[in-house]
């Protein structure tokens, strides 16, 4: 084995920093500095060099995240300081009287400056660390004795390592939440569903559950965040002064924060940051169940100290509950448009988390076993952010002596056809395709939806009633509304300025390209992304009807599966006809792909470098970078004369700046949503 020269170890040590600059760039910030692949190739290189020189491995190096051998058990671990707990309260006089009672014990007449957060639902953890470097992360466990989870913490590429900078104290402990961001929650839950596989009840159990892994390459997969939010022991260097102070030097290195964090003063700062966070709350990427007020000064804290197994200098201010319990009333069955049947729980009404939610969904018949649900039952009912609120569980003690088991229908609930249930999938499925009324308006409600032929002024409501009373029973039917102005007046709640923006929706909706169209249609595997590839590959529909399996594979990400539902597709007779009446319409751009750079264009952005920077309010950072790049845009880091468009959102800084003296152009997120989404 060659021995390393100063140069190898410069090198790794030069590739480590970079990785590690680059890790906090994408997972503290939120703000990646480069592109992936070009993360990988400096991964890579690390790696190599590693493999070469062994000796030269640190147990601090990027690469050594995920431990190899899983753990045999958890190690107890007492806290030097105990984690304590907060005081509750769910009201603003509860607010009041806290702060009161600070003023009292600080004797004070001054209004008090308050540290505020948001109170995350995740497990608490403490991270030691002694000169710098991460050496052990416990769980708060019941505040004196927790369980070692520092294997697994490493896995969390936001969490450092090493602490940037220096002057770092002896030993410093920092306690903050390890959480589960709502996004990623559902993905994992639906990939779950989807194979009949254990889903997570609420995000906090699923971060719990995926931290209390043995194998740390289970806990690698997590996608886990941790958030600063309270200080442990410290040992060694000037502490600073208050907990503001603090976070504002744990930023420098390198931990991360919440950025919501504030600094208030009074009751009066404290209700409007409670106030402002619960508007924003169903917007948050992760799920929180209040907020936390904290006095501000360490030695104010000091002289208040603790009652019980709570500080008196801090408070948690909760929102109405997520979860909560209620009756089921009945289970009905929804079925959509690809037929799947799906049951849904009718529940007592109910209020959750400040929206009254009368039904909650079973997801599906394998699911509604598992959780055994029937009609009689309490159930937990949770809702979090906009996703359509679920049965969690129901509470078996409080079953009404007579109930009976659900059992799925074999006959379609809508059409009577049978139901069927495919290899496979954990769904069952009406088989009766567009004969059935439910699938029919399925899918003519996404024939005309926003990311499909975007027909304004056609909502839910007018599709199911417009069907209803006869006027359309396909999505070709719909350009026949045009010469029935008269009738159409006549339905309730149909005056002058709706019906003509209705018709001139459908109108516009002539102007939509192929690839739109063929998403649009619906078909079985075909997403936006495989119409866009579709679209691009063939050129016309012509061309895409009359090819074989072979010429479809041909298409950027067209395998089998997706050949053969579009064969399925042209073959089926119903769709013959409903294409053959939609060839008819005079004026329809639908049957060729449109090159031009419109906003329903297919790649608007092709070949622009853009640079997102500041906070995003109605998107994650991710959901803008994926459009972005559908949108043919390269997202980039840096600005640079090369950079094509900058997307600044609130509180952008030094690359705003650049933009503007380099005058390249600038949306915010209100231009950018209005032109690209
Ligand atoms: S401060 C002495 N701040 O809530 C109290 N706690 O109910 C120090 N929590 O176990 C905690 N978000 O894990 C604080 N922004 C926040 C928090 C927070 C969540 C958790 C914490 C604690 C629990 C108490």
């Amino acid at each position: 084995m060659n021995n390393p020269t100063p140069t190898h170890l410069k090198q790794i040590n030069t590739l480590r920093s970079e990785i590690q600059q680059h890790n906090y760039s994408y997972h503290v910030l939120d703000d990646p500095t480069i592109a992936d692949v070009e993360y990988d190739k400096l991964f890579k290189q690390l790696l190599e060099l590693e493999k070469q020189f062994p000796d030269l491995i640190t147990p601090d190096s990027p690469t050594q995240r995920v431990g190899a051998t899983p753990l045999d058990g958890f190690i107890k671990c007492a806290h030097k300081e105990p984690m304590l707990s907060l005081e509750n309260g769910f009201s603003d006089n509860e607010l009041e009287e806290f702060d009161r009672r600070v003023r009292e014990g600080l004797a004070s007449t001054k209004d008090v400056v308050y540290a505020v957060e948001p109170k995350l639902d995740g497990v608490a953890v403490s991270l030691v660390y002694e000169s710098g470097k991460l050496v052990r992360a416990v769980t708060r466990g019941d505040g004196r004795v927790g369980e070692d989870v520092t294997v697994g913490v490493r896995t969390i590429n936001s969490v450092p390592l090493n602490l940037f900078g220096s002057n770092h104290p002896q030993l410093v402990e920092i306690r903050g939440e390890i959480f589960f961001p709502l996004k990623e929650f559902n993905i994992f839950n639906e990939n779950a569903l989807a194979n009949g596989e254990k889903t997570f009840a609420n995000p906090r159990n699923a971060a719990a559950g995926s931290l209390r892994q043995l194998d740390p390459k289970i806990t690698a997969k997590r996608a886990l965040k941790f958030y600063f939010h309270s200080l442990g022991e410290w040992i060694g260097e000037a502490k600073p002064q208050s907990h503001s102070l603090l976070t504002n030097l744990l930023k420098e290195w390198r931990i991360p924060v919440c950025q919501e964090g504030a600094v208030v003063v009074g009751v009066a700062g404290c209700l409007a940051y409670y106030k402002k966070l619960e508007a924003k709350r169903d917007g948050l990427p992760y799920e929180i169940d209040g907020v936390v007020y904290k006095v501000d000064n360490f030695s104010d804290r000091q002289k208040l100290g603790f009652v019980a197994r709570a500080p008196r200098w801090a408070m948690a201010h909760k929102y109405a509950a997520r979860e909560v319990t209620t009756t089921v009333s009945a289970i009905d069955i929804q079925v959509g448009r690809t037929g799947a049947l799906t049951p849904v729980a009718r529940l007592v009404p109910v209020n959750v988390g400040g929206v009254m939610v009368t039904n909650a969904t079973l997801h599906n018949f394998q699911e509604l076993a598992r959780k055994e649900v029937r009609v009689g039952d309490w159930v937990m009912v949770r809702r979090a952010g906009d996703v359509i609120p679920e049965v969690v569980r129901i509470i078996r003690e409080k079953r009404p002596r007579v109930t009976k088991e659900f059992i799925p229908p074999t006959t379609c609930p809508v059409c009577d056809a049978a139901v069927v249930w495919p290899q496979g999938e954990v769904v069952a499925r009406c088989s009766g395709g567009l004969s059935c009324p439910a699938q029919r308006l399925g899918a003519i409600k996404h024939f005309v939806a926003r990311r499909a032929m975007d027909i304004d002024g056609l909502g839910d409501k007018l599709v199911a009633s417009l069907l209803e009373k006869g006027f359309i029973s396909s999505i070709a039917d719909l350009y026949s509304l045009v010469e029935k102005k008269a009738e159409l007046l006549k339905m309730e709640r149909m005056g002058e300025k709706s019906v003509d923006n209705l018709l001139a929706g459908i109108n516009a909706s002539r102007k939509r390209d192929l690839s739109h169209f063929l998403f649009a249609l619906g078909i079985k595997e075909v997403g936006e992304t495989t119409a866009r590839n579709l679209a691009r590959h063939f050129k016309t529909w012509e061309r895409l009807s009359q090819a074989d399996q072979e010429a479809l594979q041909g298409a950027a990400d067209v395998g089998s599966v997706v050949a053969e539902s579009l064969l399925n597709f042209f073959r089926e007779p119903h769709n013959q006809e409903v294409i053959s009446q939609l060839q008819l319409i005079e004026d329809s751009n639908w049957w060729q792909v449109e090159e031009s750079a419109t906003t329903h264009g297919a790649r608007p952005l092709e070949g622009v470098t853009v640079v997102l920077t500041g906070t995003l309010e109605k998107l994650t950072r991710q959901q803008a970078k994926a459009r972005l790049e559908s949108l043919g845009a390269k997202v980039s880091g840096s600005v640079s004369k090369r950079t094509g468009l900058v997307v600044a959102g609130e509180k952008a800084g030094s690359k705003l700046k650049k933009a503007q003296e380099l005058g390249v152009n600038v949306l915010d997120e209100a231009g950018f949503i209005d032109k690209y989404l």
